[in-house]
């Protein structure tokens, strides 16, 4: 559980930094760092919300625009993932999300080679003047008790159904029904979640 101070400060942080206003954690909820929130800049209300027991450890990155919101589920735990939101990322209860993943509903940069050479000569550091291309977001949703393996890349428009698993190092470009294992690049199903995979 992260005590926060009436400052925002995370007990015992080593960065220097506070968590936004617009974050709200639930009592229960734990934050190993707010360097999580360094790449917030939403300007919603709330941006980031996480429920009971939520969790989000080093390395764990909430990289989100400024119309984008991120909600994580009651018990979800993040282990080190990286989370690109300019719109609407959704992170059911019980998820379990394993290190260096990355849920993105953008791409960030644009197709066009010129675009892209124009943002380039704005750095670095990017300055607020680049005129940022906006290449658009879709929803991305993981549901409840959902299991994404290390290194893997869940790409704008995705829903995970509930209790579904993603194979480690997977790209899933497409929906993944319920109870299902997904895995490869781009991923395929693989199997579905039996009988036998649960507990009496
Ligand atoms: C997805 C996973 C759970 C499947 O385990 P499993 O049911 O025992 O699957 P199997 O090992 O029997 O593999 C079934 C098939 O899927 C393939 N497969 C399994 N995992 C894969 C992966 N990550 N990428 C590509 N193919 C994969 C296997 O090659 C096999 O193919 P085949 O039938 O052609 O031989 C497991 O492979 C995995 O990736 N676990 C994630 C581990 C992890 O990230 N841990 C972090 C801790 S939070």
């Amino acid at each position: 559980m992260t005590t926060l101070s009436t400052a925002r400060v995370v007990p015992g942080d080593w960065f220097p930094g506070t968590i936004p206003d617009n974050a709200r954690l639930d009592e229960g909820a734990y934050v190993e760092t707010s360097y999580s929130f360094s790449l917030c800049r939403s300007r919603l209300q709330p941006a980031v919300t996480m429920g009971e027991g939520a969790s989000a450890y080093l390395g764990t990155m909430f990289d989100v625009g400024e119309t984008g919101r991120v909600r994580v589920g009651r018990f979800a735990l993040l282990n080190g993932a990286r989370i690109i939101c300019d719109g609407r990322v959704d992170i059911g209860d019980h998820a379990l999300i394993s290190w260096n993943v990355v849920i993105m509903d953008t791409y960030r940069v644009p197709v066009d080679p010129g675009l892209r050479r124009r943002q380039l000569r704005f750095g670095p550091p990017p300055t607020a003047e680049r005129g940022d291309h906006d290449v658009g977001s879709r929803p991305v949703t993981l549901e409840a008790n959902v299991w994404v393996g290390f290194d893997s890349c869940i790409l704008p428009g995705v829903t995970i159904g509930e209790g579904s698993i993603v194979g480690a190092r997977s790209v899933v470009v497409g929906d993944v029904p319920p109870l299902c294992i997904a895995a490869g690049n781009p991923a395929k199903l693989i199997r579905s979640v039996r009988e036998q995979d649960r507990s009496p």
